[in-house]
């Protein structure tokens, strides 16, 4: 939710800042869009006054913006807006300066005492210009700037309650920008002869492959040729330099249209390397977390969205294969229902970003309970990756659309690479590790067939409601369909366990619904016909996803999709392509932008 970015060169050579800014921005667009705006400053002629531009909505109405007023400078901060506080609006977007203008603040996450601040600020004479709780923290680094940059910021990091990852840039000093964190992430890109900053790393890549990850109360004094890292208690402190070797063609869009078709085509590929990141030789390697998997007696998983709906998965494959009893949260559940945890509980987190603020905090509750935490993550050097105790990493490269796909697909592969550590049969182990090696190939045949699932959604894109259902896994994989289509179609879609149906949504079924039924579990093709039946007989239109080799749904459902044979409590890597690519171009015949659905950012660092 909303990226913050900065900027310092010590002189304005072949790239200057605003561009920089603006190219970084690019990249961070996904974690929202309601508006954007940049500060710049010049450290080489210090009369200039500092300069914003900011507007409301797309980045492209900024980058409009600077064509006609242009800012010049070396040093600057910028943002991408997910709105919280105040609707999306010039005003409101930032950066947000102080009363007299020379003291502007990016911003990233919520300051919940801001009311509180605000009142206070207000009887110390300042007017407010925005609704946001930002422009709070603007206000209180004048109220204590005394001629030193860090030492106000810290002064006011004493004064606010809540997540933030803060730039700050000032034009009395305009030879640096100060950094600040707290439960919101931040990045240091080390550059010769500049520096940047960032929410994530995927903006830095273009400029440097050398970071340093602030940690929770730090601040840190970036200049175009240092960066200097304090404690809370203003004792500078060692950060090491993380080197990080993504492929940065991976966050291009390399002639597809959309990121999210890209991706969802990357998963053949993507799925192959996460299994081979932990399998050599047929053997499983999750050496550091052996002592765990041997003696774990309960599995915990937690997560939030299309994480949760991988944690569903994994309760079907762990009990099934491993039978091992699994429980299952969405972390902002979890964290507030004081779970029971006990000593040899295997616990789980799921995580793209790595930075989702409920999963951190479910995490952290986890980790005071005693237990020892497993993240599966995307995103190498995250917050949840940092303070887990094993991670295991998904190996999908960086994924843009807010949409999740290509990492949901390799989460799961970890999941079943983790059942298959926690199996302790090794004929089913073996057999299970084997279907996994050929997932990659599998899902290739699937996306293979994208036009198939192209041709469905020109006739059925326009359906008011679409309901997925099947059972065990089918159902799992069930609630993740319905939330791509609801993200970036905005269709009123839901998911049943097929059983269900009888029990009330059976209601709502009338000849403006599509049912898509997950058919991948054989020795429950019989109930499945049945609930297939019973919607058609409603007046709905349906479509069976099951195996090649079926032909048991050929003459029971209006339309059948056969996916590669594979065991059913896997079906789901392959079944979910189907209704990922069902989404995505129900997205685009309705006219939508699916990489930057309304209302949604990829990042959820605010609870
Ligand atoms: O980064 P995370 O995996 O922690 O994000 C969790 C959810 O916010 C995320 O999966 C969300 O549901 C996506 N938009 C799904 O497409």
């Amino acid at each position: 939710m909303c990226g913050i970015v900065g900027f310092i060169e010590k002189e304005k050579k072949d790239i200057n800042a605003q561009d920089v800014l603006i190219n970084c921005l690019k990249k961070l667009e996904y974690r929202g869009y309601d508006s954007a705006g940049i500060a710049v400053v010049d450290c080489e002629n210090k009369e200039r006054k500092l300069e914003i531009r900011k507007a409301k909505g797309r980045l492209s109405n900024l980058e409009e913006l600077i064509k006609t007023s242009p800012v010049e400078g070396t040093t600057g901060i910028g943002h991408t807006r997910w709105a919280t506080h105040g609707e999306p609006s010039d005003i409101n977007s930032h950066p947000h300066t102080d009363v007299s203008g020379y003291i502007a603040v990016v911003h990233n996450g919520i300051i919940e005492n801001h009311n509180k601040l605000r009142k206070w600020l207000e009887e110390h004479g300042v007017v407010f210009k925005s609704e946001t709780d930002t422009e709070c923290i603007a206000h209180l680094i004048d109220f204590h700037y005394n001629g030193d940059l860090v030492t106000a910021v810290s002064e006011v990091m004493k004064r606010l309650e809540g997540s933030y990852a803060l730039a700050v840039v000032c034009q009395q000093e305009p030879d640096l920008i100060v950094v600040a964190k707290k439960d919101c992430p931040l990045v240091i890109g080390l550059g010769e002869g500049f520096n940047l900053i960032a929410s994530d790393v995927t903006p830095i890549l273009e400029y440097s492959r050398e970071v340093q990850y602030l940690d929770d109360n730090q601040v840190a004094k970036v200049t175009a040729t240092d960066v200097t890292i304090f404690n809370k208690d203003g004792v500078i402190v060692e950060v090491p330099v993380s080197h990080v070797d993504w492929d940065m063609q991976s966050a291009q869009k390399n002639g597809y249209e959309h990121f999210m078709l890209k991706e969802i085509c990357e998963q053949p590929f993507v799925l192959d390397q996460t299994y081979k990141a932990r399998v050599y030789a047929g053997k499983i390697d999750l050496q550091e977390i052996n002592s765990i998997v041997e003696k774990a007696t309960h599995v915990v998983i937690v997560g939030c969205g299309t994480a949760y709906h991988a944690a569903f998965v994994a309760k079907y494959s762990i009990e099934h294969f491993a039978r091992i009893p699994v429980d299952i949260d969405v972390a902002s559940e979890f964290r507030y229902r004081d779970p029971i945890i006990n000593e040899n509980d295997l616990c789980i987190v799921i995580s793209q970003s790595g930075e989702t603020a409920d999963t951190l905090q479910a995490m952290r509750i986890l980790k005071q309970k005693g237990a020892k935490v497993i993240a599966i993550t995307n995103v190498v050097g995250s917050t949840v990756a940092r303070e887990a105790d094993f991670v295991m990493y998904t190996q999908a490269g960086p994924e843009i659309a807010v949409a999740s796909t290509k990492a949901f697909t390799t989460q799961l592969m970890c999941v079943y690479l983790l059942t298959c550590a926690l199996t302790k049969d090794l004929e089913v182990r073996e057999k299970l590790m084997s279907e996994l090696e050929e997932m990659g190939a599998k899902a290739q045949l699937v996306v293979d067939r994208q036009a198939e699932i192209q041709k469905f959604a020109s006739r059925q894109f326009n359906k008011t409601k679409v309901f997925y259902f099947g059972r065990l896994s089918d159902y799992a994989i069930s609630l993740e369909s319905a939330l791509k289509l609801k993200e970036i179609s905005y269709t009123h879609s839901e998911a049943f366990a097929a059983g269900e149906l009888k029990h009330g949504p059976i209601a709502l079924i009338d000849d403006k619904t599509l049912v898509v039924a997950t058919c991948c579990q054989p020795f429950l093709y019989d109930k499945m016909d049945s609930n297939i039946k019973e919607v058609k007989a409603r007046g709905a239109k349906t479509l069976a996803i099951t195996f090649e080799g079926n032909h048991a749904f050929d003459d029971v459902s209006d339309e059948v999709f056969l996916i590669p044979k594979t065991d059913p409590y896997i079906a789901p890597i392959l079944s979910v392509i189907v209704t990922q690519l069902y989404a995505y171009y129900c997205s685009v015949n309705r006219g939508n932008d699916p990489d930057h659905p309304r209302n949604l950012a990829k990042s959820v660092t605010v609870e």
